[in-house]
């Protein structure tokens, strides 16, 4: 059995967690689940980072001492990701005696190693993300970019890590291991930081009382970021060299937001290095989620309403929505709408609908799962395909791609929703046609036993729901096509994602804007001098093709007489891009452009849109470039 480890940061407890720790620690669940799915071996750490000066300073203004203040606070994590079904093996505080004996170990390793050494620090620091500024870091205003709060001088004696010894050996280990960090737009930023040259690091702060005294000088307390680090061994029992550590490390995957890839992928593989100790595989530093195109936080009122969108959709959705939706490694910006719109489309209408409709098939014609005893079209199809998904979401999971790998499923869903459109399976209740119902029937059910089982690392409440329905009484995890015994009593399917009406998307109250609301009303009549500001033009549809990882997206060259343009329109599921090239559209030519999942769009297509989307066309054929009034 192969082992596989993997943690998410520790996170500072100076408040309750947010979207953006639930995000990381959700992409870190996954590969836990995945990992254990496969049958290896897991251990799955996270916890919090509790000897931060932001921690202090926040039980300060409460009025309690830091330790009180982290023992409210810790526990609002665990409750978070229990609600998240977060499957942690160890929530591990850094507050905790075993900890605290490990760093100092760590410590005096590195200092009887010779690459701890004391000297003088003066600088500007940033309290919350706990790291000085170097001089072509700093702006004039003396603001950190990430916080927006002023920078604070300190100066003060300190011990130093020598990072700058470990300087050829990172670039080396970088060069040689092109997968250790991911995405490789970070690995790029790293080697070009790399290049700039390493300075050593201040690793001691005497100014403080709040963190674990030096082992061999108790006047200083450890930097926060050496002892943070350190925790990815002390919770596996590094100071007792324990059966755990030695199972579990190094790490296969260090997750984390991009914020903090420098310190895993710089500052702790050169400690680990001056402490002879084996680095961690890989190192994943994931995009910001951003509320409005900016960074949440709590100063400034941004934030997410998880626990509004998890009530109103269920825990299963969020986690889908925020793995399907963004590119790991790019920002994404959380709209309450589109978790709507895939809650909708993707969850209840695509899967939830086909086993229904599946289930529905079954208890109606069948006593149980019948078995399939004739072949016919698309069967062997669907058999291929099944593996063809458990191999392509294996290669996702592997580069950290966990929208695709979604997309991967819900290929597969959609096209088992095709097979039972395509067979027209209803209408074989015959007795001549129903063997032929039966297998088609068998068919869809182990597909969707196969779907419940790939799903299970990112939305496991669901995969449990379906297996219950389909009739297994304990979780089947084999993937082998084949494995859904025939005869089992189907249930009689309650929808697993009820539909949500879609004319009241829930509005978390931070968003109600009043004023929007009478805007609306003042836009009803729009005046002819507004109307007229709008280029209308009839153009041709030169070429049609999708766009990688959406699937309602299609990219479209057209031609408005005068110019080429290119446009984005969400028209997928209703036209092939075949059946696009040739026509004429009317296009709205003076729209300014946007970049949708990073394409640009100049202007926008124009469409009947209600349940089904048509494409609005003249009655007649005109030149391209005619405006349309
Ligand atoms: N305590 C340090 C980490 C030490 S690890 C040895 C720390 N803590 S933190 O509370 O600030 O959490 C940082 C992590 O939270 C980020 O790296 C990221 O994983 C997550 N996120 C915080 N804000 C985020 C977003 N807006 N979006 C996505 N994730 C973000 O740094």
């Amino acid at each position: 059995m192969s082992t596989f480890y993997v943690t998410t940061p520790i996170y500072y407890p100076n408040s309750e967690p947010h979207a953006g720790n639930a995000y990381t620690t959700i992409a870190a669940d996954v590969l836990a689940r995945y990992h254990r799915l496969k049958g290896n071996e897991v251990c799955f750490l996270t916890g919090v980072d509790e000897h931060a000066a932001n921690v202090y300073n926040a039980a300060k203004e409460v009025g309690l001492s830091p330790q009180a203040y982290c023992d409210k606070i810790a526990p609002t994590f665990v409750k978070l990701w229990e609600r998240l079904n977060i499957s942690h093996d160890i929530f591990f505080r850094t507050t905790s005696d075993v900890h605290k004996r490990g760093a100092q170990k760590f410590l005096n390793v590195l200092y009887n190693n010779g690459d701890v050494y004391k000297g003088k620090y003066e600088g500007y620091y940033c309290l919350s993300c706990e790291e000085f500024f170097s001089e072509k870091e700093l702006t004039d205003e003396k603001i950190c970019p990430v916080h927006k709060l002023p920078l604070q001088w300190l100066e003060e004696e300190n011990y130093f890590f020598r990072l700058s010894k470990y300087q050829d050996r990172l670039l080396a280990h970088i060069h040689e291991n092109p997968d250790f960090v991911y995405p490789p737009a970070r690995r790029n930023e790293l080697l070009s930081f790399l290049e700039s040259g390493l300075q050593d690091v201040s690793i001691s702060r005497a100014s403080l009382s709040w963190g674990i005294p030096f082992p061999f000088d108790p006047e200083h307390i450890i930097y926060i970021w050496i002892e943070a680090l350190s925790n990815y061994i002390t919770a596996l029992g590094y100071e007792t060299d324990s059966e755990q550590y030695r199972t579990f490390w190094p790490a296969d995957v260090h997750m984390m937001g991009k914020d903090i890839t420098r310190f895993h992928a710089l500052l702790w593989p050169a400690m680990l290095m001056a402490a002879d100790l084996p680095l961690p595989k890989h190192i994943v530093g994931h995009g910001w989620l951003t509320k409005d195109g900016e960074a949440l936080s709590k100063t400034r009122g941004i934030f997410i309403d998880m626990d509004g969108d998890i009530t109103t959709y269920g825990v299963d959705a969020f986690r889908y929505y925020l793995l399907r939706e963004f590119s790991f490694g790019n920002d994404g910006d959380y709209r309450p709408a589109r978790l709507h719109a895939r809650y909708n489309a993707d969850l209840a209408n695509d899967l939830g609908n086909l086993l229904n409709r599946v289930l529905g098939l079954v208890n109606k014609n069948f006593e149980g799962v019948p078995a399939p005893t004739t072949s016919g079209e698309f069967d062997d199809e669907i058999k291929a395909m099944a593996q063809a998904t458990i191999d392509q979401l294996d290669a996702h999971i592997k580069t950290f791609a966990f929208d695709a790998a979604l997309e991967t499923i819900w290929e597969f869903v959609r096209r088992i929703n095709r097979y039972v459109q395509q067979t027209q399976v209803w209408t074989l209740a015959k007795p001549e046609t129903k063997p032929r119902m039966g297998t088609i029937l068998y068919t869809s059910l182990e597909a969707l036993r196969i779907i419940s089982v790939l799903i299970s690392p990112f939305i496991s409440d669901t995969a449990e729901k379906i297996q219950n329905q389909i009739g297994l009484t304990e979780f089947d995890t084999a993937t082998a096509w084949g494995g859904l015994p025939v005869g089992i009593k189907v249930s009689r399917g309650e929808p697993i994602f009820p539909r949500i009406d879609t004319k009241k998307p829930k509005q978390p109250k931070a968003e109600a804007k009043p004023k929007k609301k009478a805007e609306k009303k003042t836009t009803h009549l729009v005046a002819f001098a507004d109307f007229q500001k709008l280029d209308l033009r009839v153009a041709k549809i030169l070429t049609a093709e999708s766009i990688e990882g959406a699937d309602r997206l299609l990219k479209l060259q057209i031609d408005l007489g005068t110019e080429k343009r290119q446009l984005v329109a969400g028209i997928a599921e209703h036209y092939t891009p075949e059946e696009l090239v040739g026509k004429q559209v009317i296009v709205v030519a003076n729209l300014e452009p946007a970049t949708i999942r990073n394409v640009e769009s100049q202007g926008m297509v124009l469409a009947g849109s209600g349940d089904a989307v048509v494409l609005a066309t003249l009655e007649k054929e005109m030149p391209v470039g005619t405006q349309v009034r």
